[in-house]
């Protein structure tokens, strides 16, 4: 046996979409496929607007100038999560306030968060971790109270839901990755969604390079220029043809990583039950899109035994976020508190292989020697 962590699947149609782009004659931003797929996430899911940029962190960094986050700001983000969640704030001279994980799942405490404002707090960046929703109506009541925006890290969260409202479309913003690793792919790949009409204008300045080439190319201004900062955040109409054929069978994909985490949980469910490991928790107003299936160890030392063994049985699963407040860049910044549940999730958590084209029987292997692991 030999069970990759993850393996990109392909629909069939990309190439063919590619070469239709080619074709086309403009390969390069925001030509016909852009178009399709912004339609398509802006009909499906109703947000305002939607942008496709080259990756997650390029959205990312885009909300971080719609924010206007300046030198002196403060912005709340978990530590439990990827390096781009924060370093786009950081870039933009923000200081990073990190809150703890829940004890139950990886996601913001959102009870400690109103005691990490103050009057520099310029934003909340909550990470929906496997997809699986924070608890949004919180987070947006204190943003709400404190004047704060609130960036969705979306990253993870494609057609998962909050109290049947798509993620990515509570906050001002929400941002996606369609990094080869997704739910959804085009290798490296992104979105930018937006919420509040107010900010699309100067959106799609500051993904052209800060200029208004958008408006001229519609013909709105008669010629372009220089009218904000900004950076070249859009994908190539070729990334978006690889995008468009994967969208266009969402709901196939989708179905398919739900039989594969529920078969998981179903197989797995007996060792919770014995106390042996913890598997993920479905808040109650939250879906699952199935993009992560992880355990809970009780030790760092359990989990390294436990990543070796899987590893000489040909199971390839990873651990997943070291903690960023104690991070070589961050942790002299940091302002010194403990955040033990994400240094536990840090610790403790491993993500088992999980892809389109995994069988029954590779789920079944790697559930028999979970058994076998955690039995003996
Ligand atoms: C929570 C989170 N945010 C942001 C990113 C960055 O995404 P990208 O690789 O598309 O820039 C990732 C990457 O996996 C992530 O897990």
């Amino acid at each position: 046996m030999n069970i990759p962590f993850n393996k990109p699947f392909l629909t069939g149609k990309e190439t063919d979409y590619i070469r239709e782009a080619v074709e086309s004659g403009k390969i390069s931003g925001d030509g016909i496929f852009t178009r399709k797929c912004h339609q398509f996430f802006e009909a499906r899911y109703g947000f305002k607007k939607a942008l496709l940029t080259t990756s997650c962190t390029d959205a990312l960094e885009m909300a971080a100038i719609l924010c206007d986050i300046r030198p002196g700001d403060e912005v709340i983000a978990p530590s439990y999560t990827f390096v781009s969640t924060v370093n786009a704030f950081v870039l933009r001279g923000a200081k990073i306030v990190f809150a703890d994980s829940e004890r139950i799942t990886p996601n913001i405490d959102v009870a400690s968060i109103e005691q990490l404002i103050t009057p520099h707090t310029k934003a909340i960046v909550p990470v929906h971790y496997a997809g699986l929703a924070c608890e949004m109506d919180t987070i947006l009541d204190v943003a709400k109270r404190h004047d704060l925006f609130v960036v969705e890290d979306a990253a993870q969260s494609i057609d998962s839901f909050y109290k049947g409202r798509p993620l990515g479309s509570l906050g001002t913003f929400g941002t996606f990755s369609f990094h080869e690793t997704k739910n959804i792919i085009s290798g490296e790949g992104g979105m930018l969604s937006i919420n509040d009409e107010a900010f699309v204008a100067r959106a799609e300045i500051i993904r052209e390079k800060g200029t208004n080439r958008s408006a001229f190319f519609r013909g709105e201004v008669n010629k372009y220029g220089w009218m904000d900062i900004g950076s070249s955040f859009l994908p190539s109409d070729i990334i978006a043809a690889f995008l468009y054929a994967q969208l266009e069978n969402l709901d196939s994909i989708q179905s398919r990583l739900k039989q594969i985490w529920n078969r998981y949980h179903e197989l797995l469910e007996p060792l919770e039950t014995q106390g042996l490991l913890e598997l993920p928790v479905i808040p109650p107003n939250a879906t699952n899109n199935a993009h992560i299936f992880y355990l809970v160890c009780k030790s760092l030392e359990q989990r390294t035994r436990l990543i070796g063994y899987l590893k000489e049985r040909g199971i390839l699963a990873p651990f997943h976020y070291l903690p960023l407040h104690n991070s070589p860049y961050y942790h002299n910044r940091h302002d010194g508190r403990a955040l033990p549940n994400a240094e536990r999730f840090s610790d403790c958590l491993v993500r088992m292989p999980m892809y389109y084209e995994m069988s029954v029987n590779d789920i079944e292997y790697i559930a028999g020697e979970l058994n076998n692991f955690f039995l003996k």
